[in-house]
């Protein structure tokens, strides 16, 4: 989705603009867009198509102010073009204006605005805020920098839906205006001067000292000083933050591809997200959790709440809920959930999972639950992000900023700290034996350096993915966990191959499915759980017969029955078999995505975090 960066401070400020933007790019836009306050006037830079393209814009060497804002765009409203591109300024060019979200209401703004005497020269949204910041500041008899602010907050309160925005003017050519509105946005801190950005590694290499920005929280900005207002425009004092994120974590390390890169962090960010949590012989403690057995005992269900791999996240955790903790669980995709008034109240636990923590329609669907009186737990990435700051209780994982688009290690790290959540609980509520919660407390432990196991032995999916590139349908099978993992692996492979998957439970693929089985399609099948071993193997015999080519991810000792391609993972507990067996499946869509010869990181029409609906 759109990104936002800003700088403000003695430097020249467009080349930092667009270093941040380039940051940005695998959020997914397809134009940009600077301006900067220049000698008694505000520039104005943008077009359609990549960041770099900035650089042959005709006097963008020019630039020599030390304050900017910028921005990505993913277009919502008109289409992708250079007017409808970032930023957007004022009829008389003096309020310039980067802005991410939607105004749902900015019809009537541009009808007001229209008989006001404005013209509009996009067809955006966001063309309303500069004119109508015009508007206010025309209608004060005050021109200090608090009348600059008066008029940005009153064009905030006009605005219906999300925003985060940023505000220079040729008016007050030391200071910018920034403000957000579910959507996101921090303020990072260097020494006489601060960066502003959508997403903190746009500005990591500058900073990691920031200050979170809660809903309707304004910031009038110098070069020495930043200002904060709550709605009502009284101060307020913010907290600086310390992000542990290094720069390099945001950086390639000398692989080819950011996916790649993260593929191989994983034994790293499950380490890191275990932490301290799980000790040998001792219960789980989570530093910022504590949940008491009278709540656990009170509650009669469990939600687990999420989009796409978040919420594949959710199916491959929730058996442990159900087994460990005696409670029924259910896993919801966040925007069916949020519309079909579930039954939910204080006897109902929501647990959201969310890496960006920007996700709308989870975000939304944890407001829900709290206005039905049900507490809500968020699992996120992203430290202060709009989830974590919107739900009762908060965990994190720590899995380091995950660029690619396609989601590795946020979901292993994901799986594990439900995981982790789920064993807890149950300690908490000591409902069972321990003897098997301490065998997957184990089993837990081992996790990073069996995928480390995995890594070392990618060739053969590598070669694996040569054979099957060039076909255009495959389909996942799996029962159990096994099925959970399936529908991401599918999902995986259609994000960055573009080729056609599905995924299916195994003991489903005769109730239809079995039909579309005929020579050159692909079915790779999860088998990891002894007990149903021989089912997944009859039904793989089923789509052999039928000339499909197959390829077996196991932990098994499995008899080749004509199989492909049979891959090895290490033995674990059943139950957290997903966090090994996705390992092949990512590596091999990654493969064919670069046998493909297709840029992996960037995929088309997908943005890393979905922060409209
Ligand atoms: C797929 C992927 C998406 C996200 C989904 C939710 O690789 O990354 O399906 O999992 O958009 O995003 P978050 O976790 O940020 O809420």
């Amino acid at each position: 989705m759109c990104g936002i960066v800003g700088y403000i401070g003695t430097k020249k400020a467009c080349p930092i603009l667009i270093n941040g933007l380039l940051r940005l790019e695998y959020r997914g836009y397809d134009s940009a867009g600077i301006s900067t306050i220049e000698d008694g006037y505000v520039s104005l830079m943008k077009n359609k198509g990549r960041v770099m393209n900035l650089y042959d814009l005709e006097g963008i060497d020019d630039l020599n102010g030390s304050i900017g804002i910028a921005h990505t765009r993913w277009a919502t409203h008109g289409k992708p073009c250079k007017e409808n591109s970032h930023p957007h300024m004022d009829n008389s060019n003096t309020f310039s204006v980067v802005h991410n979200g939607i105004i749902e209401n900015y019809n009537e703004l541009r009808d007001f605005l229209t008989k006001e005497g404005y013209s509009f020269r996009s067809q955006t949204d966001t063309e309303v805020i500069p004119n109508l910041i015009h508007y206010y500041i025309n209608q004060d008899t005050q021109k200090d920098t608090m009348a600059f602010l008066r008029a940005v907050q009153k064009t905030c309160n006009a605005m219906q839906g999300s925003f985060a925005i940023e505000v220079i003017s040729s008016l007050y050519p030391d200071n910018m205006i920034v403000v957000r509105k579910d959507s996101p946005l921090v303020i990072g801190k260097g020494k006489r001067e601060f960066y502003i950005c959508s997403d903190i590694p746009a500005i990591l290499s500058f900073t990691r000292d920031f200050y979170l920005l809660n809903d309707y929280e304004y910031v009038l900005l110098s070069r020495d000083e930043a200002k904060f207002y709550d709605k009502e425009l009284a101060p307020i004092t913010k907290e600086l933050k310390n992000i542990e994120w290094d720069a390099s974590s945001a950086d390639k390390d000398g692989f080819e591809d950011y996916m790649l890169k993260e593929i191989f962090e994983q034994p790293k960010s499950i380490r890191e997200t275990i932490g301290a949590k799980l000790k040998s012989n001792e219960a789980i403690a989570f530093e910022d959790l504590s949940l008491s057995k009278d709540y656990l005992t009170s509650l009669h269900k469990i939600y687990i709440i999420a989009c796409g791999t978040a919420m594949h996240a959710g199916l491959g955790t929730k058996a442990l809920f159900e087994k460990f903790c005696h409670i029924p669980t259910e896993v919801d995709i966040a925007s069916e959930f949020r519309y079909r008034d579930p039954l939910i109240d204080d006897k109902t636990l929501c647990i959201y999972i969310s890496q960006s923590g920007e996700t709308a329609d989870t975000i939304a669907a944890v407001k829900l639950a709290k206005s039905k009186g049900a507490k809500t737990l968020a699992v996120s990435n992203v430290i202060g992000s709009s989830i974590t700051r919107e739900a009762d209780y908060c965990i994190y994982t720590h899995a380091g900023p995950e660029i690619a688009v396609a989601s590795t290690k946020a979901y292993t790290a994901q799986l594990v700290l439900l995981s982790l959540l789920a064993l807890y609980m149950a300690e908490v509520l000591q409902e069972n034996s321990n003897s098997e919660i301490e065998n997957i407390k184990q089993e837990l432990l081992l996790l990073p350096t069996k995928i480390e196991e995995i890594l070392k032995n990618t060739k053969p999916v590598q070669d694996f993915a040569k054979k099957i590139y060039k076909e255009s349908d495959m389909f996942f099978l799996g029962r159990g966990v096994d099925y959970a993992v399936a529908l991401e692996g599918s999902l995986k492979l259609k994000e960055i191959s573009y080729i056609h998957s599905e995924a299916y439970a195994a003991g489903e693929l005769k109730h239809g499915p079995i039909a579309l089985i005929e020579n050159g399609v692909t079915v790779i099948s999860m088998i990891t759980n002894p007990d149903l071993a021989a089912k997944t193997i009859s039904n793989i015999q089923e789509v052999i017969t039928r000339g499909a080519k197959t390829m077996v991810v196991t932990n098994q000792e499995l008899e080749n029955k004509g199989f492909d391609f049979i891959y090895t993972i290490p033995k674990t507990h059943p139950m957290l078999s997903p966090v090994l067996s996705v390992v092949p499946l990512q590596l091999l869509s990654y493969y064919i995505s670069k046998e493909k010869g297709l840029d992996v990181d960037k995929p088309r029409n997908l943005a890393k975090s979905v922060t409209v609906e």
